[in-house]
């Protein structure tokens, strides 16, 4: 079996769900199901023996060590994070603590873990960090895109946070041998994704009429990825990757935000017609230490792991939308008061 963490989030969910349709071993997944993550996005697992939840803290050494004795995971896939660079800006103490000093727990449960397996469960095991390019800080506007040798430059408490993850990470693999692996993956976007990032807060404000807040001049670049993809690069990664490798993952869709936010408003006028959506859009602050542009360069998870993405933009962009049109129940049942005192504390111009 494998050892998923933050499994009832955006990714982690997906991941699970793609994971078991795919016949993959069964999924021990632990989370502490913060603002976040949600057990609705595993709904369609009730009853599932191949999957056990479990409330806890990566953070938790003692709990993750029972864990690891219970279940002698072939493989931990750590999804489990803080994730949004604006609540980093207002509260960055959440982003260190989980990001940094919970991922350093999680590892030191896992080293522990490891070291004591018989030798060939050892050469198998592998510690994979889901990781992001926002580690490597921004591009002009010519500049080629990460490579996994680009130098880390974090900008945001964010990133900050996850760079340091994975420099543990890397420690893990070079000091102990931990047989780890690294994916630092471009922008993600898909069904179940929590309203507060870029392209699932677009679709529900638009479909309540409301504003679309458009940062500063909307021309920050970000190369977009349908979660299925990143989904099936971690499964081939975990596969093929050598341990103590970084893979970089993109989706070959690189999109001014502006661009993003016209092309959901085109699909949501041909998919429910009735309301000018582009009018909605409204330029607005810009965020503190915006990143201009991310981009990719696909060249070693190509030719190493063989893996590509399979949806275009244009194909993800229209299942996204037509996900959030056919799950308005989930959409509402996370529009909860601290989502909306989120809302208020971040666009609402008085604070
Ligand atoms: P998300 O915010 O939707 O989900 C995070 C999950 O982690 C939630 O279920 C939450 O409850 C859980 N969690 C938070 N703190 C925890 C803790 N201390 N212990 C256990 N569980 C905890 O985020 P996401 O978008 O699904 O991102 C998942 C991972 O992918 C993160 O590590 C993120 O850095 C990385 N990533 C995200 C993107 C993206 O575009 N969303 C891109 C590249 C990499
Ligand atoms: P986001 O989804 O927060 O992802 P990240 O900051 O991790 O790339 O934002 C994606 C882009 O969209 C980023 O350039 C910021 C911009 N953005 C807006 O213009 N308005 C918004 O309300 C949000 C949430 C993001």
């Amino acid at each position: 079996m494998i050892l998923v963490t933050g499994g009832a989030g955006f990714i982690g969910s997906n991941f699970t769900l793609d994971w078991l349709a795919a016949g993959g071993e069964p999924v021990v997944n632990l989370d502490l199901l913060t603002y976040s993550g949600n057990l609705g996005n595993l709904e369609a697992l009730r009853g599932d023996a191949r999957h056990r939840f479990v409330r806890g803290d990566i953070g938790d050494r003692a709990s993750v060590a029972k864990l690891l004795a219970e279940h002698r995971p072939r493989a931990v896939v750590n999804f489990a994070a803080e994730t949004h660079v604006d609540r980093s800006i207002h509260g960055p103490d959440a982003f260190v603590k989980t990001n940094v000093l919970g991922t350093f727990e999680l590892l030191e449960a896992v080293r522990a873990h490891w070291t004591a397996l018989p030798s060939g469960e050892r050469e198998a095991f592998r510690f994979l960090q889901v990781s992001t390019d926002e580690v490597y800080g921004t591009l002009a506007p010519d500049a080629p895109g990460f490579a996994e040798t680009t130098p880390y430059a974090p900008n945001s408490p964010y990133s900050a946070s996850k760079a340091a993850s994975d420099h543990f990470v890397r420690a893990a693999f070079h000091t102990f041998g931990l047989p780890t692996l690294t994916t630092n993956c471009s922008n993600n976007y898909g069904p179940r994704q929590f309203p507060e990032k870029l392209i699932p807060l677009m679709i529900a404000n638009a479909l309540a009429g409301k504003p679309l807040p458009v940062y500063g001049d909307g021309m920050q670049v970000r190369d977009w990825l349908y979660v299925s993809d990143h989904c099936s690069a971690i499964r081939a990664v975990l596969a093929r990757g050598r341990p103590g490798e970084v893979y970089n993952i993109g989706g070959n869709a690189e999109m001014p935000n502006l661009d993003v936010v016209r092309t959901i408003c085109a699909v949501l006028a041909r998919e429910r017609p009735g309301r000018d959506y582009a009018a909605l859009v409204t330029h607005v602050k810009d965020r503190p230490g915006h990143d201009r542009r991310y981009a990719i360069d696909p060249t070693k998870v190509r030719r190493e792991i063989r893996w590509e993405p399979s949806e275009t933009f244009t194909s993800g962009i229209a299942k996204t939308v037509r996900w959030y049109l056919d799950n308005a129940a989930w959409l509402d049942s996370v529009q909860t008061r601290e989502y909306q005192s989120w809302i208020s504390l971040q666009y609402e111009p008085a604070h």
